[in-house]
């Protein structure tokens, strides 16, 4: 029988819940079956304001701690019906967890801490499949940032041909990856992907998303805005470096607005923000030692062909296409990461990430809930 292990995720976007199957018994992870599970409107709203800090925090994040469990459960059991499968068949389940807070290290005064909740007793209970959780603050117990744990899944799926590739992630913020002859050269949070330009066309048009950047086309870039923008002190700071919707939110963007750019169009908004996005990243790829001759683009930003082809035009040099070269389609990567992680906790394999991290040595990562 295969060894087959889920991977589940719901990332900085809040869009939905990713459950990824995959077959662990073959060199590089092989996905099997997927499944896109919502999550209802109050309880996107519910995360988005634990995000930022208020009132009463305490039970509102217990509840929802529990909350997530269940729904991450539901994920899996619907995935497990699609794939026509019982837990029986499953090795384990590696659960990402909702961030709710990502303080990193070296961005604040105090000791690090990060936070994910969607409680894994829950799931075990829920599935009776073995849960493995809690992935990222091993590595900031030993200095790390605690992210971005991609790169390790990135090595794993990368080339063994190609001289540099990268792989640029395109969730509610960017991360890139760049591997060397199959070994991780860097990889950290560039800034901003999808999370402002969501946040600003669900408050000025009331849609989740930027269907294909197709909004951010019809605007032009703010070239004063963009500069402003791009002052923000975490795009200046060297690696390790990670960061969330604590640095990159609405009301920062509402701020700036409000002193100076008050007569903008509100698609010309979302033009710059594009654009910030676009320049951030690759001005972090261009910066590396070696430049990649290949970006392989995940998340769902990859949808975005605007962004692609603002990224293409700044990195002409550089074959931008999606993971779905490697066989894995770019909406599924993260999950199997979380899948693959599973699979490495269970195998007591360290995580090979304290380069990226900047933690003090590489470490085994998660915490196992037994079925
Ligand atoms: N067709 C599309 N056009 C533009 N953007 C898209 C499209 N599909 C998905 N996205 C973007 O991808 C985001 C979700 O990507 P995802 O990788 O799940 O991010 P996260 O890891 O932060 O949850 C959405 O919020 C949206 O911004
Ligand atoms: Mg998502």
């Amino acid at each position: 029988m295969k060894p087959l292990f889920i991977g589940l995720i719901s990332g900085t976007s809040i869009d939905c819940i990713d459950a990824a199957l995959i077959d662990g018994s073959t060199e590089k992870p092989v996905l099997l079956a997927h499944h896109q599970h919502p999550i209802d409107p109050a309880t996107k709203q519910a995360i988005a304001a634990l995000c930022l800090p208020g009132d009463n925090e305490i039970d509102r994040m217990g509840n929802l701690d529990i909350k997530l469990g269940g729904l991450f459960a539901d994920a899996t059991n619907a995935l497990l019906d699609k794939a026509k499968l019982t837990h029986h068949d499953i090795v384990a389940i590696g659960s990402h967890g909702q961030t709710i807070r990502h303080r990193p290290p070296k961005q604040s005064n105090a000791a690090g801490f990060t936070l994910q909740i969607g409680d894994a007793n829950t799931i075990a209970e829920k599935t009776h499949i073995t849960t493995v959780a809690d992935f990222r603050r091993r590595d900031m117990a030993a200095g790390g940032q605690g992210a971005p744990f991609a790169p390790a899944f990135h090595q794993a799926i990368a080339p063994q041909n190609c001289e540099t590739s990268a792989f640029l992630n395109l969730g509610g913020i960017a991360n890139v990856t760049t591997v060397h002859q199959g070994k991780i050269v860097s990889g950290f949070d560039t800034g901003p992907a999808n999370g402002l330009m969501d946040a600003w066309i669900l408050k000025q048009n009331n849609v989740a998303f930027d269907n294909n950047g197709e909004w951010a086309r019809s605007g032009n870039v703010n070239t004063a805005l963009l500069e402003q923008l791009k002052s923000h002190p975490y795009f200046d700071l060297p690696a390790p470096k990670s960061t969330g919707r604590e640095e990159f939110h609405l009301p920062w963007l509402e701020t700036i607005l409000a002193n100076g750019y008050k007569a903008i169009r509100k698609e010309d908004v979302q033009a710059t923000l594009l654009r910030l996005s676009s320049e951030t990243i690759a001005d972090a790829i261009t910066q590396q030692a070696t430049t990649p001759s290949v970006v392989y683009c995940c998340g769902g930003g990859a949808h975005n062909t605007m962004l692609l082809e603002d990224l293409q035009a700044i990195l002409s040099d550089t074959k931008i296409t999606t993971t779905k070269e490697l066989g894995i389609a770019p909406d599924w990567v993260e999950a199997c990461a979380l899948a693959w992680l599973a699979q490495q906790r269970l195998e007591e394999k360290t995580i090979l990430l304290s380069d990226v991290t900047g933690a003090a040595n590489n470490r085994i990562a998660g915490c196992i809930y037994a079925s």
